[in-house]
């Protein structure tokens, strides 16, 4: 059987901040229809991958393409509209503006004109009893749920989500990873993620990659996680 075409194909990307490398030469293919986890130790590089991924990082390499688009060069802007998807390590959203106010810049970000926040409304219900309140008053786990909402408004074609249990309470973690799930089955959205938590991984990934010294240096079944050494090895947790 063919293996089916990557959604992302990236061989040989290298990227870093200043005259420092980060990336040495990132190989990764991400399949249409699935999540796929990228674990690794602290400042290993993934943040920087997927910066790199959206544009926010000067970086070359030898493929580095998303729906058969060669990205290379290309605006984070121009990446957005072609159904790249970013939400940040830290979240990052306005927190003088409104939950409603960050979910229309996410809209603007991504070129879509029709203001309908009725499909992630139905995902995060709190958000739309919320949607008047200044996003800075919400709490950690509520700020998670703005960031990728902001970003689903604009119908991504694939998430990248950059640690999104981080500092969040059990609960909320728990109801983040059953809403991207849900909608990984329903609408199809790929999703990479990148965690420490395993627990999460274990709800949501079908594959896990390991990153090292700006590489990918292999790949794991999730089930593998459920063995404590092979997480040593491969976390600093
Ligand atoms: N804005 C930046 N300027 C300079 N160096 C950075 C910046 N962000 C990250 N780094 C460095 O790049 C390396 C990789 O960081 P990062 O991609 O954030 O790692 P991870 O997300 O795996 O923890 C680290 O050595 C980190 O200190
Ligand atoms: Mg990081």
């Amino acid at each position: 059987m063919v293996e089916p075409t990557a959604l992302l194909s990236i061989q040989g990307l290298r990227g870093g901040y200043g005259g420092k490398p980060v990336l040495q030469g990132v190989d990764l293919d991400i399949r249409e229809g699935e999540i796929t986890a990228v674990i690794g130790r602290n400042g290993v590089g993934k943040s920087t991958l997927m910066k790199a991924i959206i544009g926010l990082l000067p970086a070359s390499a030898a493929t580095l393409r998303f729906k058969g688009h060669d990205l290379v060069g290309t605006t984070p802007h121009a990446r957005a509209r072609l159904g790249l998807g970013y939400v940040p390590q830290g979240r990052d959203v306005f927190p003088r503006l409104s939950v409603e106010e960050n979910l229309t810049v996410g809209l603007s970000i991504s070129g879509v004109a029709i203001a309908d926040f009725g499909a992630v409304y139905g995902y995060f219900p709190i958000l739309k009893e919320r949607r008047r309140q200044a996003a800075g008053t919400l709490s950690g786990g509520q700020q998670q749920q703005l960031a990728i909402a902001r970003v689903l408004v604009g119908g991504p074609a694939l998430l990248l989500l950059d640690e999104p249990s981080e500092g969040i309470q059990p609960s909320i973690v728990q109801d983040i990873a059953r809403i991207v799930v849900d909608l990984n089955r329903k609408t199809g959205l790929t999703v990479v993620l990148v965690e420490q938590n395993i627990d999460m991984i274990r709800a949501m990934a079908q594959r896990c990659y390991v990153m090292d010294k700006g590489r990918i240096i292999t790949e794991l079944t999730p089930a593998m996680l459920d063995d404590r050494d092979v997480v040593r090895r491969h976390l600093s947790v």
